[in-house]
């Protein structure tokens, strides 16, 4: 039995087209896209901006402002670079991951940014509108960065909020767990740019995210290099996407991107993000009956995506979680979860929680196999 509850890691199984799509590109339309002008070339074009649409129409961008890169590390990483000077200040949150942690303590280290972290109030340790607006007015602010979703508790940020009162300070959001877990109009949130993993929510390959852009926010190339457009030119060209494109484009991932966006807006994201909140009450519910679980960082007030944190008296992390994947083949992520100022926060630093992450394809056979399994933990032992 192979239970898969690890979803916010990434994201299995893929939607249903995904490895044929990636076969089909492999296959038959493996050109460089828009490099030349032969059959394959158009193909592997088509495929790339077609998946462009499709991410784009999803996340509410626009195609032209949606780039593709690596993942959703990258893209944080670029718009700190292109944003960022010495001495700036970046108002951030305690719920981040270290895909924007690691980068901001850099910057603080080497470029001596002074880096505001707010701390949101406990059970959840999401920061309200107020407390963040309150630190951005306080001094002349750089940028706003915060996570649309805990990645340890599933916790949701009033994101939208924030951009608006914030502006025209401009707000990154990591959009790592939400995108395909949770409706996102980007246009309509007022942020000036959101970062997206292709293989989470989105349901696609490793090796691919995106970037979009408004309208009124841009940044520089991080990395520089050809585009198969104005090649006379030792310079990027200036427009997108291919000022923020150097080097060929992850076409193998954008092929079963586009797939997976396609499957993801054929099934509803409102719909997926409903089916997934279902299983997590049944999950918390089941929890309960359950003698030394212990919910880390849960309100059942704070919207959320379908991640819960949990710890059992008495046992360790790292062993329960390999005990259940060894005895009952369910398959969930103990430790730090890349989050430990999260953790911090959350007051489950330095040993972490036990992490579920619920998917679309997810049952409630799935669910109540897992409670079942911590309950066979809490009798019987996990030797
Ligand atoms: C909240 C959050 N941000 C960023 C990332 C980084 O995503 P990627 O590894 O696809 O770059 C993750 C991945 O776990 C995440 O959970």
């Amino acid at each position: 039995m192979m239970i898969y509850l690890d979803h916010a890691a990434t994201s299995f199984p893929k939607a249903p087209d995904v490895a044929e799509a990636v076969a089909l590109f492999l296959n038959q339309a493996a050109g460089n896209p828009g490099r030349g002008g032969h059959r394959l070339t158009v193909a592997a074009s088509r495929v790339v901006e077609g998946a462009r649409e499709d991410v784009a129409s999803l996340l509410g961008g626009d195609p032209e402002r949606t780039v593709f890169g690596p993942g959703a590390t990258f893209w944080i990483n670029a718009v700190l670079a292109s944003k960022l000077n010495a001495g700036d200040r970046v108002v951030t949150t305690s719920l981040e991951h270290n895909a924007v942690m690691r980068p901001l303590r850099w910057y603080e280290k080497k470029r001596r940014i002074k880096l505001v972290t707010i701390k949101g109030k406990l059970p959840d340790g999401v920061p309200s509108t107020d407390e963040i607006v309150a630190s951005v007015t306080r001094a002349p602010t750089s940028l706003v960065i915060m996570t649309h979703a805990s990645n340890v508790n599933g916790a949701v940020m009033p994101v939208a909020e924030v951009a608006q009162a914030v502006s025209p300070v401009p707000v990154l959001v990591d959009a790592a767990q939400t995108a395909g877990c949770l409706p996102i109009d980007f246009a309509k949130t007022g942020a000036a740019a959101l970062v997206a993993s292709g293989h989470k929510g989105l349901l696609g390959p490793t090796g691919i995210g995106v970037l979009l852009l408004a309208p009124w926010f841009d940044i520089e190339a991080l990395v520089q290099g050809g585009t198969g457009s104005r090649s006379e030119s030792h310079e990027m060209p200036e427009h997108l996407p291919d000022r923020l494109e150097a080097g060929t484009v992850n076409t193998v991932g954008a092929a079963g991107l586009g797939a997976s966006c396609a499957w993801i807006r054929e099934r509803g994201v409102e719909a997926i993000h409903k089916h997934g909140r279902q299983l997590l009450q049944r999950l918390v519910d089941g929890f309960r009956g359950v003698p030394g679980v212990y919910l880390h960082g849960w309100n059942p007030d704070t919207p959320r995506v379908n991640i819960l944190s949990f710890t059992m008296r008495g046992k360790d992390n790292g062993e329960l979680a390999a005990w259940l994947d060894r005895k009952h083949g369910i398959m969930v992520r103990a430790g730090l979860h890349c989050a430990p100022s999260a953790h911090q926060r959350l007051e489950t630093f330095p040993n972490g929680t036990v992490r579920v992450g619920i998917g679309p394809f997810n049952t409630e056979a799935d669910i109540d196999a897992l409670i079942e399994a911590v309950f066979d933990a809490y009798e019987n032992g996990i030797a």
